[in-house]
């Protein structure tokens, strides 16, 4: 565990485990670290698999490939997925997102610029507003939009016949779409946190591609605290690089990857101390929960939506934090990381249920 547990100097704006990308994760331009092909794509086998499948298919027809629903945690490569479904059906890809799209004809225009087959990339899809999505029905099911101009008498309403494309849709939280939107997309995949091996192996490749100097151990080191995220994996890649190169002979080997990420206070989880102060917020100030999750905000001073999507996913995924229908817990497992002795009501009274569905 990190040596400042107790500490409440917290810098939010630059966690280097973040999983929200920042401009440095994409280096110049065009990241040279995101893969191309599902070849070069390292993990997500099930949803790979299934989407291999889907395009080989529409390419045998001669069709646009179905509408596609990416979601899960940040920072796992649903962006990076949708280049390569772009790439492998060998067409054009636009790339936006659910709150650049302000008006109905900001989806107009992008949708009369495209060619055949093209994909259109949205992400943050679940933040479209309602009027967008009015459009987006009938151009997904029927590749047609109706436009109506001017006013009055004046008002003139034109039937408009789109290509057919094929729209990717990306978002942390499937739950927020409405049902109609999410009835329309033909092929639905969750993209899960990636295991030690397939971090590991993403670190190493990523290694390769920067000329960084890596052995095994020192790639399991940085995996292991990765949080099961590509994203944080290469960004702290890039920190450790400074610190071998500085400190060392230059060559992340597990030693210098541990001294590395325990002054950055990272631990041998992952967790950091925003992670540690929620933990011990809960477990100072409401008995370890249940505690709702707006309550839980406020007492951090941060956004219900980054708990939701960015500290949960992983505390969750590593058994440090249930949900019950009252409300989060902090697990004994989580008490015992944080080398805190276990109540006994944790162990009775916090136990995720069958409609542990919150
Ligand atoms: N870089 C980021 N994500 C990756 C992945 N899934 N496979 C290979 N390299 C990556």
């Amino acid at each position: 565990m990190g040596a400042n547990v107790f500490t409440d100097d917290f810098d939010f704006e630059n966690r280097i485990v973040d999983t929200v990308e920042i401009p440095s994760d994409a280096l110049e331009g065009d990241n040279p670290l995101r893969p191309k092909t599902f070849e070069d794509y390292i993990g997500q086998e099930k949803a790979k698999e299934n989407l291999k499948i889907y395009i080989e298919a529409a390419k045998l027809r001669g069709e646009s490939l179905d509408h596609v629903l990416l979601y899960g945690p940040p920072g796992l490569g649903k962006t990076t997925l949708s280049n390569i479904i772009a790439n492998e059906l060998g067409v054009n890809i636009r790339i936006t997102s659910g709150p650049a799209i302000e008006k109905p004809g900001d989806l107009a225009a992008l949708l009369t610029n495209l060619n055949p087959g093209d994909v259109l990339f949205i992400d943050e899809i679940h933040r479209i507003s309602r009027a967008v999505e009015e459009i987006l029905y009938p151009s997904m099911e029927d590749f047609a939009i109706d436009i109506i101009t001017g006013k009055g008498q004046m008002a003139a309403s034109y039937h408009l016949p789109l290509p057919k494309f094929t729209l990717v849709g990306a978002t942390t939280r499937a739950g927020q779409l409405s049902a109609p939107l999410r009835d329309r997309f033909g092929v639905i995949l969750r993209l899960e946190l990636y295991n030690h091996k397939e971090l590991a192996d993403i670190i190493t490749r990523s290694a390769g591609i920067l000329g960084i100097a890596i052995d095994e151990g020192g790639a399991m080191e940085l995996a292991s605290r990765s949080r099961g995220t590509p994203r944080i994996a290469n960004r702290l890649l890039k920190r450790v690089r400074d610190f071998a190169q500085v400190v060392s002979n230059g060559i992340i080997t597990c030693e210098v990857a541990k001294e590395a990420l325990d002054r950055m206070e990272i631990d041998h989880l992952g967790l950091d101390q925003n992670d540690r102060r929620m933990l011990l917020a809960m477990i100072r100030n409401y008995g370890g929960g249940p505690v709702g999750l707006d309550t839980i905000a406020a007492a951090i001073g941060e956004e219900a939506v980054t708990i939701e999507d960015v500290y949960e996913p992983y505390l969750m995924q590593i058994g440090f934090l249930s949900r019950t229908p009252r409300g989060r817990c902090v697990t004994p497992l989580a008490y015992e990381h944080l080398g805190l002795p276990v109540p006994a009501a944790c162990v009775q009274g916090c136990q995720p249920t069958l409609f542990d569905n919150n």
